[in-house]
C-alpha cells in the first residue's frame, strides 16, 4: 500500500470545494469528504470529485445496527469511493456486516477503517460518561485489534499511536493519521501534532491534512510540500 497525503476538504458547499480543487491542475490529490460537505452537497459531490480523477475517503463514521450499516455501506460502495470508515464501538458484528455490505458482486470493495476512540474523548469522559474504566490507550489498542479481527483494513489514529497500532496489529494494518502540521505552521485547535516528515518516520500510511493546505496562501505549493516531506 503506497503512502499518500489526503486533503480534508472541510468546506460548506460544493462550489467552494470544486473551486478549491480547480487549482490542482497537475497531480490529483486524494480527498477526504466529511459530514459537513456530504450533508450539504449530497452524493452528487462524491460523483463529481470522483469523475475529476480524485481518490476519495468518505469520512462518515457509520455507527448503527448491523443491518442498517450493511445496507448503507452497499450504497457507499456503489458511489465508487476508495476509503470509508465506521466506529469500532459498533462491535465486531457491525464491522463484519459493514464489510459484507461494501463488497461488490465482483469481489472488490473500498478500504474500510475504524475510528477507535475520538481524540475529543478524554479519560474523564470515558470513565464518567461511557463507564469504561480502562486507560484510554488500552481501549484504543483493544478496539484496533477488534477491527483487525473483524477483517477491517486499518484505523484512524493519532500519528503518536501509529507505531503502537502497527506493533499490535501488523505492519499491513493501515494507520490513517490527522493532526499534521508543518514545523513552521499554525497548530490551530490541534493539540498533539506531528510534521509530515515525523509522520513518515513513525510509519503512518496516510496523513489527513486540512487547514495547513486548504487555508494556505498557495494550497498547491502546501500540498506539494506535504507530499515531498511525507512521501519523499
Ligand atoms: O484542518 P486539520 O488538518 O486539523 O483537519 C484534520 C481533519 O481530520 C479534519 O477533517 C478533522 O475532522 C479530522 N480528524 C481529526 N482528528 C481526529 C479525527 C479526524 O482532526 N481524531
Amino acid at each position: 500500500m503506497g503512502k499518500d497525503v489526503i486533503i480534508a476538504c472541510d468546506f460548506p458547499s460544493a462550489e467552494q470545494t470544486l473551486a478549491f480543487l480547480d487549482r490542482f491542475t497537475g497531480r490529483k490529490p486524494f480527498v477526504k469528504i466529511g459530514m459537513e460537505l456530504f450533508y450539504a452537497a449530497g452524493p452528487d459531490i462524491v460523483r463529481q470529485i470522483k469523475s475529476r480523477g480524485h481518490k476519495i475517503f468518505l469520512d462518515l463514521k457509520l455507527h448503527d445496527i448491523p443491518n442498517t450499516v450493511r445496507r448503507a455501506m452497499a450504497v457507499l460502495s456503489n458511489l465508487d469511493v476508495d476509503l470509508v470508515n465506521l466506529h469500532a464501538a459498533g462491535t465486531a458484528e457491525m464491522m463484519k456486516a459493514a464489510l459484507d455490505g461494501l463488497t461488490r458482486p465482483d469481489g472488490t470493495r473500498p478500504l474500510l477503517i475504524a475510528v477507535t476512540q475520538l481524540t475529543s474523548t478524554n479519560q474523564e469522559a470515558l470513565e464518567h460518561e461511557l463507564l469504561i474504566e480502562k486507560p484510554i490507550d488500552e481501549v484504543v489498542m483493544s478496539y484496533a485489534e477488534n477491527a483487525k479481527k473483524s477483517g477491517l483494513d486499518g484505523v484512524v489514529c493519532s500519528p503518536l499511536e501509529a507505531e503502537k497500532v502497527h506493533a499490535r496489529c501488523g505492519e499491513n494494518f493501515l494507520t490513517v493519521t490527522p493532526g499534521v502540521r508543518f514545523a513552521d505552521g499554525d497548530r490551530g485547535d490541534q493539540k498533539r501534532v506531528m510534521t509530515p516528515a515525523q509522520a513518515k518516520e513513525i510509519g503512518s500510511d496516510y496523513i489527513v491534512v486540512g487547514r495547513p493546505i486548504t487555508q494556505a496562501q498557495d494550497p498547491v505549493a502546501a500540498y506539494e510540500r506535504c507530499c515531498r516531506e511525507f512521501i519523499g
